[in-house]
């Protein structure tokens, strides 16, 4: 009935309430609701208690919450037992306009553990989400300058342990297609989605809170050994998928890549000529780019909103824009890579999920379509790429520059860019620890270079009297703790002072290269040993 004034007489609602038509139950609920009259409130539970129709039975929760009246709360309380997770979703929104009443919280906080996701979803929201990592330095749209228009020739596994945390907006990316294509051989597929998880655990990692990965991929066929075998298909699409929303990487969308049929390999030609039923084999015109976006509890406008207005409008998406999730895209073949993104499908994605000036990453740059595109739209581009030939292909393309270039391209080998991070990375490492790690270096006269704090390296000054500097390169804190945890794991405490110094002597020889897990408590004690020990490297034993 729309809106209703105040003095509106709604005595006729409540016999609707009891209808035969389960509509007209629910539309009579709906303006119940919109009255918001305490009088209500006996009728509407007794309805309630008896209807059969969830729908009904969501409005009528709606309506007793509605009512803002503390009288309703008990009543609120008992319908969050119900096994309707949208009405419990209901109760709550009822609820939390008491959220200062202990008694209410109470009841509500233990929802966390619900069984349904939703419910646990919303009660995260309200009561356990950080406001703000405080974490990050950078602002929702900046990224780091050091890792603008950047592209890196080796392992991305090895390269994004330089890349801090929530430095990137976009992910665009196609992985290797198994062992389908040559470029890269994988001892088994299990070994090879294992390796997509850590790529992708990565990229959640550097990922800026509430922005998006999009996965092309496609199942793919590995041909038969012999006549005497079939071939095999693999769904990577859909294996993959399980293991990036258990890292965290929330579904949003499946696009569908059409190409044209001529484009495609024929396999349904063999049907053609015998027409038995079984072998049908049509074939595959269709890629999936899966949409994801990382976890958080803001939504999107909090995203958008982060923006200023000129960037806001410069980055609105023009007019002929895909409306569905069919995109007819003609494939491009390419003179050096076997697998190039069409320019045009680069363009829609990095369009309609990034602003201009962002950071787009491409962890599988391939002939670097990704970084072409990003930078014909003003946005910034990181790149990785293993293979040196596809790299220098992407050098070809990206190095030239124009004097209209916002920010020209550097291309590194693994060494190159670590050094190029430890001269640019700013700090990320845990303040608490640094402060202590401060305390420390001022106890044993040892003076922290603040400008490179992060990459645990630093420049040590010598007291007044032997009057010299000296600086030390030892990596990154992650590489650091990760090597001197595994060295600590089995050993007694008189060993482990000894496992330091075999751990620093390796360091300094430069033979760290191993990842492993670490935890806190580990990391904490091993800053202050790391102290005390570089310490008695240089001057020996304190007195
Ligand atoms: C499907 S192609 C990507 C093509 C790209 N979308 C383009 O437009 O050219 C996958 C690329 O990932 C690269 N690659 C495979 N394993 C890699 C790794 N561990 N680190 C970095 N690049 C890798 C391969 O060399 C290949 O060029």
């Amino acid at each position: 009935m729309g809106y209703l004034p105040k003095n509106f007489d709604g005595s006729f609602l409540t016999p609707l309430l009891s209808h035969e038509y389960g509509k007209i139950r629910l539309l009579a609920a709906k303006n119940i609701a919109k009255l918001t009259n305490f009088d209500n409130t006996a009728i509407l539970l007794q309805t309630y208690q008896n209807e059969t129709d969830t729908g009904v039975k969501r409005e009528i929760v709606s309506a007793i919450g509605r009512m803002r009246n503390p009288g309703n709360k008990k009543i609120l309380i008992d319908m969050l037992e119900d096994n309707d997770p949208k009405i419990v979703c209901q109760a709550i929104r009822g609820l939390l306009v008491f959220k200062n009443d202990s008694k209410v919280t109470g009841k509500l906080k233990p929802l966390k553990n619900h069984q349904n996701e939703m419910v646990r979803a919303v009660i995260y929201k309200e009561f356990f989400a950080e406001k703000s990592s405080g974490k990050n330095v950078l602002r929702h749209p900046q990224s780091y300058d050091y890792l603008k228009n950047v592209v890196v020739n080796d392992d991305v596994l090895q390269v994004l342990k330089y890349v801090s945390d929530e430095s990137v907006h976009l992910t665009f990316t196609s992985p290797p297609y198994y062992n389908a294509r040559d470029y890269s051989i994988y001892s088994s597929y299990q070994d090879y989605l294992e390796f997509l998880e850590k790529v992708f655990k990565e990229t959640y990692r550097i990922t800026k809170e509430g922005r998006f990965l999009i996965v092309n991929t496609s199942p793919i066929i590995i041909p038969r050994v012999s006549r005497s075998h079939s071939s095999k298909r693999y769904p990577i699409p859909f294996d993959l998928h399980s293991y990036l929303v258990k890292m965290g990487w929330e579904f949003i969308d499946d696009i569908i890549w059409l190409k044209p049929e001529s484009s495609v390999k024929n396999r349904i030609g063999g049907f053609m000529q015998h027409r038995k039923p079984l072998a049908y084999k049509p074939n595959p015109v269709t890629e999936y780019l899966m949409v994801y976006r990382k976890q958080t509890e803001k939504l999107l406008d909090w995203n958008m909103r982060s923006y200023d207005l000129e960037t806001v409008n410069y980055s609105k998406v023009p007019d002929g824009y895909e409306t569905s999730n069919v995109w007819k895209i003609d494939p491009t073949f390419d003179k050096i890579h076997s697998a190039v993104f069409p320019a045009e499908l680069c363009r829609r994605v990095i369009q309609y999920y990034s602003f201009k000036g962002d950071l787009v990453f491409d962890p599988f740059a391939g002939s670097g379509t990704v970084g072409t595109t990003a930078k014909s739209l003003c946005r910034f581009f990181l790149l990785t790429e293993q293979e040196k030939t596809y790299f220098d292909y992407i050098k070809e393309k990206l190095g030239q520059e124009t004097l209209f270039d916002q920010l020209p391209a550097h291309f590194y080998n693994l060494k190159k860019f670590k050094e190029h991070i430890s001269q640019n990375k700013a700090f990320d490492f845990g303040e608490k620890q640094i402060s202590s790690l401060n305390t420390l270096a001022e106890s044993h006269n040892i003076k922290l270079d603040k400008h490179r704090k992060d990459f645990f390296s630093f420049e040590i000054c010598f007291d007044n009297q032997v009057n010299q500097m000296t600086e030390v390169y030892f990596g990154t804190v992650e590489e650091l703790f990760e090597f001197a945890n595994s060295k600590l794991m089995e050993l007694s405490d008189n060993e482990q002072l000894n496992s330091y110094q075999v751990f620093f002597k390796e360091l300094v020889s430069g033979t760290l290269s191993e990842t492993y897990t670490f935890n806190d408590f580990n990391k904490k004690h091993l800053a202050t040993k790391a102290m005390e020990y570089l310490y008695t490297l240089l001057k020996g034993p304190k007195k």
